[in-house]
């Protein structure tokens, strides 16, 4: 069990209002929970202390060289009053895959996810309950060693902040519009594509820019060697069903393995879907789209949840999927992991941790 020091705010915030709708992504709550590392020494004086600036040299190591990593998950509040967090683990296993890549000192599971509650159960009045909404977790690590030279860094900060949200996209469930890029690439095998780390969103900005000028939400990539296999959306894994199967970009070292991608990929075998796991060709994908067995396309992601697709461009190409509808899948699966979550589906996977 992680030590936990903890300092609560003389000054709390007010809570956004219920009649306001909760911009993802514009709100932090009263507390953040941070942690020290250093070589020789290990993880540190943990703490929850009032949300406040980080004070860091200007040569800290992660300003110039982004040695840096971060998580993202969600609390619910369950219509019995219980706060819900959903496959916390699953979070804390991908962080320590990332730091590994990175050179980033491990944290054990049990105290990233210690962590976690710990804050959450301060700040716990923040959890929001209009429908669509949540409090967002967002941990990250940061390299401060003050020091200009290419080395991993021998001091860290682990921080977690909250934020109470809405939907990722302004859309809601209503389906967007996505650009496949044909210019940049996001990531390559051996990269850090699987990483989550800042490094793999930058990159994906210039495209970013791109898409929404010409009034799309986010890029879809291709594979960065040949540019021709179908990858993951800017702030989502990506699915299909195409002539009545599950097909999904397999996890192949440049793609971020979702935790929301696995819980949908587990439902759907469990549904009695067939699932592939496999390369998809961009033109593998139009043509299911001409002769109609393209039937739905949806993103999945902790942020997103389920976005369903509405319509995909490459290059001049522009196809629209079910009638620019939500499918009957994207919504089911939307329904279920929305009612996990919420603790008003009974959760037979033990997925649901509550935070006592
Ligand atoms: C998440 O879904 O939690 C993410 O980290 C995506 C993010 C870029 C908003």
């Amino acid at each position: 069990m992680l030590d936990i020091r903890i300092e609560k705010t003389t000054t709390p915030k007010e809570l956004p209002s219920k009649d306001n709708p909760l911009v993802f992504g514009t709100i932090f709550t009263d507390h953040m929970f941070i942690m020290n590392y250093e070589t020789g020494k290990g993880w540190h004086d943990a703490r929850i202390v009032p949300y406040q600036p980080i004070v860091l040299e200007p040569s800290a190591m992660v300003f110039h060289y982004g040695q840096e990593m971060f998580e993202g998950l969600k609390a619910y509040r369950s219509d019995d009053g219980r706060v819900l967090l959903f496959r916390p683990d699953m979070n804390a296993k991908r962080a320590i895959n990332t730091n590994r890549r990175l050179c980033i000192p491990e944290i054990p599971v049990e105290d990233f996810v210690d962590a976690v509650k710990a804050l959450v159960k301060v700040d716990e009045a923040w959890i929001p309950t209009n429908p669509g909404t949540s409090l967002y977790i967002r941990p990250f690590i940061i390299a401060t060693d003050p020091f200009l030279g290419v080395r991993p860094s021998d001091t860290y900060q682990f921080i977690i902040i909250l934020s109470p949200v809405g939907p990722y996209y302004k859309e809601g469930l209503n389906p967007v519009k996505i650009w496949i890029e044909d210019d940049y690439v996001r990531a390559v095998k051996g990269g850090i594509g699987e990483a989550k780390t800042g490094g793999n969103y930058v990159a994906s900005m210039a495209s970013q820019v791109k898409a929404h000028d010409a009034g799309y939400s986010q890029v879809l990539w291709l594979d960065g060697v040949h540019r021709k296999y179908i990858e993951e959306v800017g702030a989502m894994n990506i699915l299909f069903k195409i002539n009545g199967k599950v097909v999904t970009p397999k996890l192949n070292g440049s793609i971020l393995p979702g935790v929301t991608r696995d819980s949908v990929l587990h439902l759907c075998r469990e549904w009695g879907y067939e699932v592939e796991e496999r390369l998809i060709a961009v033109d593998e994908l139009y043509d299911a789209a001409k002769s109609g067995a393209l039937e739905e396309v949806f993103g999945s992601g902790t942020a997103a949840v389920i976005s369903p697709v509405g319509e995909l461009r490459f290059e001049d190409q522009v196809i629209q999927i079910n009638g620019g509808k939500i499918g009957e899948l994207s919504q089911k699966l939307y329904d279920t992991i929305t009612g996990i979550q919420l603790g008003r589906i009974k959760d037979e996977y033990g997925w649901s941790v509550e935070v006592k």
